[in-house]
């Protein structure tokens, strides 16, 4: 296990990973610059024939959280972001609740990064 405590936009690097699993940070990246550059850490960490799953908020999910602007996703939304090196496999929807009783639309992106040729 290595743990790494980092802003996920910043020039961080880690050992080449099976899984990459993101739930609910995605949606905070707003510029598109930040998203590109998290999307170059998953092409440098996910190892061939590796997953990718990240939870987002979906279209009729919430537009700020902990009062902070937020991106929506649909599936093609994140297929998108994460471009032809990945393959969406499967979708999920998902109704949050937080502690106050709030509901958050969220989707579940299951992605598995193209094998060598
Ligand atoms: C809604 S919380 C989700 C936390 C956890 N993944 C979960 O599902 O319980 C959003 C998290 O995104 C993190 N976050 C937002 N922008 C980030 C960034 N640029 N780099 C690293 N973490 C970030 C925040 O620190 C926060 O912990």
């Amino acid at each position: 296990m290595v743990w790494i405590e980092a802003d996920v936009t910043g020039p961080w690097t880690v050992p080449s990973v099976d899984v990459w699993h993101d739930h609910a940070v995605f949606h905070f990246l707003t510029d598109a610059a930040d998203r590109a550059r998290y999307v170059g850490h998953v092409r440098e960490a996910v190892k061939p024939g590796g997953t990718v799953i990240i939870a987002t908020f979906a279209p009729d999910g919430p537009d700020r959280c902990s009062d902070l602007p937020v991106c929506r996703y649909d599936a093609a939304g994140i297929a998108a972001e994460l471009g032809e090196m990945f393959t969406l496999v499967e979708t999920i929807a998902d109704v949050h609740r937080t502690p106050s009783g709030a509901a958050q639309s969220f989707i579940y992106s299951r992605f598995v990064r193209e094998p060598p040729a």
